[in-house]
């Protein structure tokens, strides 16, 4: 990660990060006399939190040591620096009292505000894909990063695409419905997830997508809609959810309605020249004649609705 590549994970740089977040905390390495509010660093790193936090406490610490935070070698790391304290703050009254008051636990009772807790994150993690974070729909909601991730795990489930959308489900409770409804995106069989589509850290384009416009996420995976082609569509090229909910539906394909009344919406029927294209006059047709045309489904015969690279398919039936 580039972002990091001029960061030097030393005691005097988290300082600087938490006073400049307004946090106070004077800046005591361990060696340092004990501060105004006794907020230094304990003596020994992990070990000297581990001495009380062992492999019983009731919630698991240990699984960490799994994780890329662990990893002692990449000198970016928490564990390469400060290990606990580089997440927690200085810990050094926490450890001779145990109280709970002199530690930040990242949870709602934590004397810190969010965007402080957020801050003790961001001060390693503000490059990449949380460039778009500060102003986000999430940031200005209020939302902790340990609203989505989880640290003290060996998988944090908002990583996986299996797992992920239930993290998201907790707060979103409406999509949860919409995928699963009888036509949606495969979400709820793990093939494809929320942050394929979504930048929950934030992005320029409406809906937080991943992509500058909605089609454009679109075309990611559906890239033969984008074109060109000799016929468009106008309303295809323009935004594919005038037709479509990119969620789920109870419509076939995703649709919002279904045909003819989808393409009604914007195709008078009277306009449409039915004398001449009865089903009487197709390949094998009989009778019917009208009642085919509007009943039938508009998609019978103009079949390329996103668009067609037919010489002659201006009318979209080729
Ligand atoms: C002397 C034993 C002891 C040591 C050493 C110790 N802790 Fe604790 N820690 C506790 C106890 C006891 C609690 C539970 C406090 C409570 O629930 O009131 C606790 C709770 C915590 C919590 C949760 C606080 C909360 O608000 O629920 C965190 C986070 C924590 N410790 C981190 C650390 C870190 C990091 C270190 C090393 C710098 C450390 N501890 C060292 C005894 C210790
Ligand atoms: C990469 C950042 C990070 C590091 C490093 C880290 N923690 Fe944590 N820790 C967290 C977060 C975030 C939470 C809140 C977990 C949650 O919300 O479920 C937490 C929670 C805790 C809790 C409180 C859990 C509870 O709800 O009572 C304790 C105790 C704790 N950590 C101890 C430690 C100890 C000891 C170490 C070092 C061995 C350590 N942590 C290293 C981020 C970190
Ligand atoms: C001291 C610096 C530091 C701090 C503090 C820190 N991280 Fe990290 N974090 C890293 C590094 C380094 C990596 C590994 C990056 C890599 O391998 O590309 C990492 C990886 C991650 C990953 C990806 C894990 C994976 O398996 O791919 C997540 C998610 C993450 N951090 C979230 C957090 C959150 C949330 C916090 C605050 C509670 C936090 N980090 C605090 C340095 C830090
Ligand atoms: C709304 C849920 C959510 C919140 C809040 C959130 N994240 Fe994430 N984060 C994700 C998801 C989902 C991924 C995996 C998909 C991706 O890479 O975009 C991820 C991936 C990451 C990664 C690893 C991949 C990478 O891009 O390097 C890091 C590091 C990370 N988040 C840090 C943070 C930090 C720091 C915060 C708080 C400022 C935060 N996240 C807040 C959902 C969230
Ligand atoms: C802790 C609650 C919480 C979690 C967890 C959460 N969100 Fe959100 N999200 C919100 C809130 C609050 C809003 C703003 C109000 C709203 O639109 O509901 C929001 C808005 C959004 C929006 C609309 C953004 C906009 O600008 O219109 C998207 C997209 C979104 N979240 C995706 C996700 C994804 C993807 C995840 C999981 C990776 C996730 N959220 C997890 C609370 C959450
Ligand atoms: C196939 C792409 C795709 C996937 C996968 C996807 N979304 Fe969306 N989502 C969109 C699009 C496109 C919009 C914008 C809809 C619009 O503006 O008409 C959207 C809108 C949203 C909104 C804002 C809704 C509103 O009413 O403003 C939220 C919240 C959201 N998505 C959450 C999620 C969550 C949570 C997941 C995973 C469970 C998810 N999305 C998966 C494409 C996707
Ligand atoms: C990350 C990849 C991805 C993105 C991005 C994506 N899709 Fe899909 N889409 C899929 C997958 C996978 C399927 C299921 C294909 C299958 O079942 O054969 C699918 C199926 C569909 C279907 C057919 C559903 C059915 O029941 O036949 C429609 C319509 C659709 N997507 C529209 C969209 C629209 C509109 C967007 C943009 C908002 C979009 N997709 C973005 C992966 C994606
Ligand atoms: C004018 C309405 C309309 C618009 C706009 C539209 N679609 Fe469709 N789409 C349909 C209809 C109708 C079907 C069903 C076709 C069928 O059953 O033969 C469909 C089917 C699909 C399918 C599944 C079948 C297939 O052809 O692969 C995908 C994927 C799809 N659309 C993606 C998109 C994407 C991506 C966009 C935006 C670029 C888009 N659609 C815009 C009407 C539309
Ligand atoms: C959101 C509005 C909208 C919807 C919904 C829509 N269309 Fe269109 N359609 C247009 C526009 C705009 C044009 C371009 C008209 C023009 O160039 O005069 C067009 C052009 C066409 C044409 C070519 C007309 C010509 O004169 O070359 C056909 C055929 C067509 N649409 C069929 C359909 C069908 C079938 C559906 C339903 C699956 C549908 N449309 C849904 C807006 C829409
Ligand atoms: C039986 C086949 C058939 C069905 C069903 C059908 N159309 Fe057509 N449509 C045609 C043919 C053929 C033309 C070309 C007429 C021409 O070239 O003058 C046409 C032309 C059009 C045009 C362009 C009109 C123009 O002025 O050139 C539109 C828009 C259109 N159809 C929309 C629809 C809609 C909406 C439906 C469903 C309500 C529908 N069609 C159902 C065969 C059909």
């Amino acid at each position: 990660m580039r972002w990091m590549n001029q960061m030097n994970i030393e005691k005097s740089l988290f300082a600087v990060v938490l006073l400049s977040s307004g946090l106070g905390f004077s800046i005591a390495a361990s060696s340092s006399p004990a501060g105004d509010q006794g907020m230094e660093y304990s003596a020994n790193g992990a070990d000297t939190c581990l001495l009380c936090h062992t492999e019983a406490w009731a919630y698991p610490i240990y699984p960490i040591f799994k994780t890329k935070h662990a990893n002692r070698a990449d000198k970016r790391t928490p564990f390469a620096g400060l290990q606990c304290e580089a997440c927690h703050g200085p810990g050094g009254k926490h450890a001779t009292t145990g109280s709970k008051d002199a530690i930040n636990s990242f949870k709602e009772t934590s004397f810190l505000s969010v965007r402080q807790r957020n801050e003790a994150c961001l001060g390693c993690h503000q490059g990449n894909a949380r460039v778009g974070w500060v102003g986000s729909t999430h940031e200005t909601s209020n939302l902790a990063c340990t609203s989505c991730h989880q640290l003290h795990v060996e998988h944090d489930p908002v990583l996986a695409r299996a797992t992920q959308p239930e993290v998201c489900y907790k707060c979103h409770l409406k999509e949860r419905a919409e995928f699963n409804k009888p036509s949606a995106h495969p979400v709820r069989f793990g093939l494809l997830t929320c942050s394929e589509c979504h930048s929950p850290h934030g992005s320029i384009a409406v809906a937080m997508l991943a992509r500058p416009t909605l089609n454009q996420t679109c075309y990611t995976c559906h890239a033969e809609k984008r074109g060109p082609f000799l016929w468009e569509h106008a309303p295809a090229a323009e935004d594919c959810s005038l037709c479509h909910s990119p969620h789920g539906s109870a419509h076939a394909s995703l649709l919002k309605k279904d045909p003819p009344l989808l393409c009604q919406q914007c195709h008078a029927v009277a306009g449409h020249p039915s004398v001449a294209y009865t089903s009487a006059a197709l390949p094998g047709g009989g009778g019917g004649g009208a009642a085919f045309l509007l009943s039938g489904g508009c998609i019978n015969c103009h079949s390329q609705v996103h668009g067609s690279n037919h010489p002659s398919g201006i009318k979209l039936m080729r």
